[in-house]
């Protein structure tokens, strides 16, 4: 038995202290494991878990009883008040998407697929074997394992077109996720009090990591087909900005794939006035109805950072992605990498090659393509169907999102909040958006649990916005 049972035990118990008084005596370990079918050291765990919550208390040899609710004595914090002064940047304590489901919740705000879309049964067979290999004890390279860096590289070489010279696995830092390699990216490559230009909408970590290093956002209009490659040039002009930031291939939150004219243009612009893209190709192993291309298999010339994750693809278990940059900037970015988490687990690192390189990897993909189409259909449908109040901005040709537009007056704070006390979790478009959003919209994510609730989930939303009479 797992730790999924001794979550049960807990979540049982819990209910029943909540009916008994102080004092109340537990059922004994033994009677506990004979009402679960747990093992003693299943039933163990969740005696551990009750007590570090201080909801029970053992006394040794007479057995487990539910402490009494004393009066909590208010902690005298005001203290940190004085010395934590003002936050330099205020960021919220936990984005939407990050949001803990309850069970039976419709989660359509996440941004991790669930557990369905994942290679589960390649992840834990590569997770064992390496627990078994050397990488369980051993320190890996600073910039990481070089088969995994060869990997990277070997990815980004299948689509540089011939005449572009490829990257070599030496340019690759493997990260610990994407969302910490932004963090290096923006104070590698700009640093403390620089502008950086992001497109407008863009993925909320992004907006978040570039606050956290102190950078100034400008933000650039984009739509379906990318930003305009004018507006970009001013950008850059009026900012005196040398980093831009952003998502070429089926962006989070719009779903939009800039056209292949306009990522030439686009690169010309960023070669022009001599500054850096940092190009996040997060949805490399989403495509749909079209492949990611990135931007970075045309640049030669050390323009182009290329950040690249595989936590949303392997599984968010196994936190590994690559930056991938040449030149003096790949130096900036490994010194940056060392200076705040020196390596990634080998054994992550290890697992997450094992699981690439196997047969059954690429027709994982086949098949997730084939799953998120149909996720993906069925949410526009229900959409189209029951919420003529929404405009569907874009049909993603990949990615995990649908980003619709509802009319100006309505009141977002208040429908997320009515939706979710009706069990159905949703995205405010605020948090993706730099500056002051253009309009009122919503993100809807089609890689969660239980696909066929999404009708549900879209009919709670539409009885949310009835609700206030728009
Ligand atoms: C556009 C984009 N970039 C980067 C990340 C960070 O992903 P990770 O840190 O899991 O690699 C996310 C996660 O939601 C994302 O949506």
């Amino acid at each position: 038995m797992g730790d999924s049972s001794a979550d049960l035990i807990v979540t049982e118990l819990r209910a029943w202290i909540d009916t008994v008084g102080a004092g109340a005596r537990l059922p004994s370990s033994r009677e506990l494991a004979r009402r679960h079918g747990a093992s003693p050291v299943t039933v163990q765990k969740a005696m551990r878990t009750l007590v570090g919550l201080g909801l029970i208390e053992s006394r040794s040899g007479v057995g487990s009883f539910v402490r009494g609710a004393r009066p909590p004595k208010p902690l005298d914090f005001r203290w940190q008040t004085s010395a934590l002064r003002s936050a330099a940047e205020r960021v919220p304590e936990l984005s939407t998407p990050l949001r803990d489901i309850a069970v039976d919740v419709i989660g359509l705000q996440s941004g991790y697929p669930a557990r369905e879309l994942l290679p589960e049964r390649a992840v834990r067979a590569a997770l064992s074997r390496a627990g078994r290999s050397e990488h369980a004890v051993n320190r890996p390279p600073a910039a990481g394992l070089p088969a995994l860096q060869a990997w990277f590289a070997t990815e980004l070489a299948e689509v540089t077109p011939a005449g572009v010279a490829s990257v070599s696995p030496r340019d690759v830092c493997i990260v610990p996720g994407t969302q910490s390699a932004l963090g290096s990216a923006f104070r590698g490559l700009a640093g403390h009090g620089q502008p950086v230009l992001m497109e407008s909408p863009t993925y909320w970590g992004a907006i978040l990591a570039a606050a956290q290093a102190g950078l100034r956002v400008v933000p650039v209009v984009s739509d379906a087909e990318g930003p305009d490659p004018d507006d970009l040039r001013s950008a850059f002009r009026e900012s005196g900005a040398k980093v831009f930031y952003a998502q070429p291939n089926f962006a989070n939150p719009t779903g939009a794939q800039w056209t292949p004219e306009r990522k030439n243009e686009i690169l010309s612009v960023v070669r022009d006035v001599g500054a850096f893209l940092i190009e996040d190709d997060w949805a490399r192993d989403f495509g749909i109805d079209a492949d990611s291309v990135p931007l970075a298999g045309f640049d030669d010339a050390g323009h182009v950072v290329y950040i690249r994750s595989l936590t949303k693809s392997v599984s968010p278990a196994i936190r590994v992605g690559a930056v991938i940059a040449r030149g003096p900037a790949r130096e900036r970015l490994l010194a940056d990498r060392s200076a705040e988490s020196m390596y990634v687990s080998g054994l992550l690192q290890a697992a997450a090659l094992d699981v690439v390189l196997q047969p059954a990897w690429r027709s994982h993909l086949r098949t997730l393509r084939g799953t998120l189409r149909d996720r993906r259909d069925l949410l526009v449908a229900s959409v189209q169907d029951m919420l003529p109040e929404a405009v569907v901005t874009h049909v993603p040709a990949g990615g995990l999102n649908l980003w619709l537009q509802l009319p100006d007056r309505v009141d977002l704070e208040r429908l997320v909040r009515d939706c979710d006390a009706a069990g159905v979790l949703i995205a405010s478009g605020t948090e993706w958006f730099p500056s002051e959003p253009s309009g009122k919209f919503i993100r809807l994510n089609y890689a969660g649990p239980d696909a066929s609730r999404f009708p549900e989930g879209v009919g709670v939303v539409r009885a949310a916005l009835v609700g206030q009479r728009i």
